[in-house]
């Protein structure tokens, strides 16, 4: 595997440059503050209206509008909300030096033509494997999370060096930056996030506790049963990986998993899921982002409020107030 870690990093590529953070989100404000304690000159990009610049400021950090952060910058990091970056660069392309690298932590926007950056400019990715609150504590414990890192578009010769070194800077580089493209970073996760973890999983728990109900069995129970051992697995795979995980496990449970697993996920789900992939890389996910945003997110806004009034968050709720 081509991983990357420091020791194999130049930092120089770094050295006296000045990073532009634009957004002061999950990822925004965990790079901000990663890059600032590796002594990266940083400033974070906000709109006027911004709410966040109280706290970022309050954390130490330099801040500034949007357009002023990005005409100072050479390194510029679009942390904004994927949907939201077309206008987003639109608004600050004017301020970019010639030859300034743009960076992403997502592929979407490029991979799917939300934007088209200038052909002075490099563009490069570094997409940390996990949530920011997590790249941050990682980072102020000595370690780091995996990143993915690419680069789309070598405008000065220096992309690449830029990437890794903005990838050490922001700790990934102790756990190992792995080569990738926009494209593939991009569809894997978008492939993923629809079928297999965010999508496929929640949904695979609820149609377990449902079913359970249904044949009479008590919400709390079906909860703990189908939901609440969902953390076990998860420590067990990430400790000893799928194989250690079913040596661990007892007979039983092993047996079952080894009878049931491959009759519920079956040929027909592995069908739709190539399905999904094929969409993914058609763009009809991103087209269905774009919709969602014009239309002031009203989809998701009806899926959370439906998914607040169910038996199943009824039951979670119930279970946390006896602990
Ligand atoms: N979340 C994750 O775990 C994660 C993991 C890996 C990669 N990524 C990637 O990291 C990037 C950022 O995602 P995120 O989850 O960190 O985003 P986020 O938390 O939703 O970003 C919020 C920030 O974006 C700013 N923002 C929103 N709309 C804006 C606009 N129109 N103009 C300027 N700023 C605007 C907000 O500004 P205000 O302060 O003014 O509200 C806020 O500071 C995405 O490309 C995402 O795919 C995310």
């Amino acid at each position: 595997m081509d991983l990357l870690r420091d020791a194999e990093i130049d930092p120089s590529p770094l050295a006296g440059k000045r990073v532009a953070i634009l957004g002061y989100g999950n990822q925004g404000r965990a790079q901000a503050l990663n890059l600032k304690d590796s002594e990266i000159d940083v400033v974070v990009g906000l709109r006027g209206s911004s709410g966040s610049a109280i706290e970022a400021e309050s954390a130490g950090l330099q801040t500034d509008l949007l357009e002023n952060a990005v005409a100072s910058a050479d390194v510029v990091m679009m942390l904004a909300p994927d949907e939201i970056h077309a206008a987003l660069y639109h608004e600050v392309e004017p301020h970019l030096h010639k030859g300034a690298a743009l960076g992403f932590s997502h592929g979407l926007s490029v991979r799917f033509g939300f934007i088209q950056p200038r052909p002075d400019l490099d563009v490069f990715m570094i997409a940390p494997k996990g949530p920011g609150t997590a790249l941050r504590s990682l980072y102020k414990q000595g370690k780091g999370m995996i990143a993915v890192w690419a680069v789309e578009q070598d405008a000065t010769g220096y992309a690449a060096g830029i990437a890794q070194a903005y990838g050490s800077a922001i700790g990934c580089g102790r756990a190992g930056l792995i080569a990738s493209t926009f494209a593939e970073e991009a569809e894997a996760d978008l492939f993923n996030e629809q079928a297999v973890v965010w999508g496929g999983v929640p949904e695979l728990l609820i149609a377990g506790f449902e079913t359970l109900v249904a044949g009479g069995v008590s919400p709390e129970l079906a909860y703990l049963e189908c939901v609440g051992e969902l953390k076990l697995i998860a420590e067990l795979i990430e400790a000893r990986g799928i194989a250690g995980m079913r040596e661990a496990i007892s007979n039983t449970a092993e047996l079952g998993a080894l009878l049931g697993g491959k009759r519920i996920v079956d040929e027909a789900v592995r069908e739709r899921m190539a399905q999904i992939l094929a969409e993914v890389r058609a763009g009809r996910f991103a087209d269905e982002l774009r919709n969602e945003e014009a239309s002031g997110y009203e989809r998701l806004e009806k899926a959370r409020q439906e998914a607040r009034s169910t038996l199943l968050d009824q039951t979670y709720r119930s279970l946390k107030e006896t602990e």
